[in-house]
């Protein structure tokens, strides 16, 4: 049976045992802004580390039978800002943005939809109201809210329309990525061309919407195109010649040393550079927990082939990903494959797959985990022409033949990564004390084991300080000395400990200390000296289990 797992629970399970905090926490918070505990560190790391040894370290076998060749890097967040101007983000990196006057809350217009009852008539039905809802609402939270307003609550009623096609202002240009419609005089400061009157009938839709934080009408403004870089000026002078970015996604950093690390390491095509790191969108609408934040981190992959390869390094690419996030506890009928359709790609790419995970808040439905892009050679035939600096790739065999390499880039988000594994592992269980659990998977577990002497007197706490001293040298564990054992078993299974062992009178008899595993709750007794041997055959037996999955 599916369990039913609501983000609250998972929220609140992590603000409980440590794992992720609201940043600022004590000032009531900033919005799109998170601070990882304790826990969710270590959490974090796994994954990270698990990624970078997948990439780098030990990078997967080709289909040639050879291991393939990937190089790390770790670039600056801020670069010069004729790179942003290159890879288009200046330019294009916008979302349209709607504020209400009300509520004072800023909205992605693209993802607000307006009911319309079916019945509309515009020459006809001037006063009636249309309610506005963010896209994600569920039908029971739209009812509720459609009864509040006093309208028909039967939501098959309406017909539901994009905030961003109803053309209530008076002029619009046709060649705008999102319809989005102009007052004369923006048009006219901006040359836009092309400009479509807006039929009258359609001016009564703006001011008889109702914005979704208010009850009244009118107080959504119009949308207009927002960049989402952060800004800030490097120096003392606060001037336009002195602005910088911070880094929107960690790839244009490997572009910009594409050329210095084949010239200063012995890379061939094909060939990947990776990097893990920090990146910084303003979103209009952060949402759902770390999801969609304003400050996150990227787990990113250039793979650098000849063109003629891209459909083969493709697929390898995208079978790589999937056996990854398999090996870390995402399961596959977990994750949807969307071939991106080509209205919806991205600028720089010809092809996308996104693998999207089912959240506790997707519904029905899934949402972007991860993205493998095919992005040609947008970026360095870009930066080559902004920089005017010489990126093309000499092949080694054939001197004569120089390109730029096309890329393949797999593409995930670190942070979304651990909201994937918080929700996968959370697991209801009436049965025991905590009521939950997480299953992580051993190799993901923030605490691979617990170290719990019964009582904290008698002779049980220097044993466990010495079992404990051993471990830590080799796995990432806990030495939990008070309260209650069954209450610091509960503590362990909400943190996801896999393997708890505690120390009583017979390990004083005998050495011996019983192991607790998460899942079953199933004891059993071992030999203090096997200890460790027994953690690291469970390790491998959990990782080759894994493999042989894949
Ligand atoms: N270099 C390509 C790129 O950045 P993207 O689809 O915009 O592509 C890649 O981002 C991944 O980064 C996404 O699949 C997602 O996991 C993560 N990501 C993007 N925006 C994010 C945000 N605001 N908060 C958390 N993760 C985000």
């Amino acid at each position: 049976m599916t369990q039913i797992k609501d983000m609250k629970d998972i929220v609140a399970l992590c603000k409980r045992r440590g794992f992720i905090f609201a940043a600022s926490d004590i000032y009531g918070g900033i919005n799109g802004f998170w601070d990882f505990g304790p826990l969710g560190t270590e959490l974090k790391n796994n994954l990270r580390d698990r990624w970078w040894k997948d990439m780098v370290l030990c990078p997967p076998i080709g289909p040639d039978g050879t291991p393939v060749e990937i190089v790390g890097v770790d670039s600056a967040i801020i670069q010069n800002p004729k790179c942003w101007e290159a890879s288009g983000h200046v330019g294009g990196f916008n979302d349209p943005m709607v504020d209400c006057k009300e509520s004072k809350k800023r909205y992605r217009a693209d993802h607000l939809i307006v009911y319309l009852p079916k019945s509309y008539d515009p020459e006809m039905d001037g006063a009636l109201l249309f309610p506005c809802f963010d896209k994600d609402e569920t039908p029971e939270d739209v009812e509720k809210r459609l009864k509040k307003l006093n309208l028909r609550s039967d939501i098959s009623q309406y017909e539901v329309i994009s905030f961003v096609d109803i053309k209530t202002w008076a002029y619009t240009n046709p060649n705008d990525d999102y319809g989005i419609s102009h007052p004369k005089n923006y048009c006219e400061q901006y040359k836009i061309d092309e400009l479509v009157r807006i039929p009258d009938s359609h001016k009564i839709l703006r001011d008889r919407i109702i914005g979704p934080d208010t009850k009244t009408v009118g107080t959504l403004g119009e949308p207009r195109m927002f960049n989402m870089m952060f800004h800030s000026y490097a120096g003392a002078a606060a001037g336009e010649e002195n602005k910088v970015y911070l880094r929107p996604e960690t790839c244009a950093g490997i572009f910009l040393n594409f050329k210095n690390v084949v010239d200063s390491s012995r890379v061939k095509v094909p060939f990947g550079i990776a990097q893990i790191g920090k990146a910084f969108r303003n979103e209009v609408t952060p949402r759902n927990f770390i999801f969609r934040s304003r400050e996150f981190e990227q787990m990113e992959l250039e793979w650098f082939c000849e063109e003629k390869d891209v459909p083969m390094w493709f697929d390898f690419w995208v079978e790589q990903r999937k056996r990854f996030w398999e090996s870390v506890g995402v399961p596959l009928n977990k994750l949807h494959f969307l071939d991106v359709p080509k209205e919806e790609l991205a600028h720089y790419s010809s092809r996308t797959i996104d693998f999207e995970y089912q959240f506790p808040f997707s519904g029905e439905g899934y949402d972007e985990l991860e993205g493998i892009a095919h992005r040609g050679n947008f970026d360095l035939t870009q930066h080559q022409e902004f920089s005017k600096t010489k990126l093309e790739y000499m092949d080694p065999q054939d001197p004569k033949n120089r390109y730029l390499p096309h890329v393949i880039e797999p593409s995930s988000g670190l942070t979304r990564g651990v909201l994937a594994l918080l929700s996968e592992a959370y697991t209801v269980d009436d049965s025991r004390p905590s009521g939950v659990y997480m299953n992580f998977t051993p190799e993901m577990a923030p605490k691979k084991a617990a170290i719990l002497p019964l009582t904290a007197k008698d002779d049980h706490v220097p044993l466990a300080q010495k079992l404990y001293l051993e471990l830590r040298e080799e796995f990432v564990v806990d030495l939990d000395i008070k309260q209650n054992i069954g209450k610091r078993y509960a503590r362990q299974d909400e943190i996801g400990t896999p393997y708890c062992f505690t120390i009583d009178n017979d390990t004083i008899n005998d050495q011996t200390v019983t192991v607790r595993e998460r899942n079953t709750m199933a004891q059993e007794r071992i030999h203090m000296d096997k200890v460790k041997e027994f953690l690291h055959e469970k390790m491998r037996a959990g990782a080759s289990a894994l493999k042989k999955a894949a």
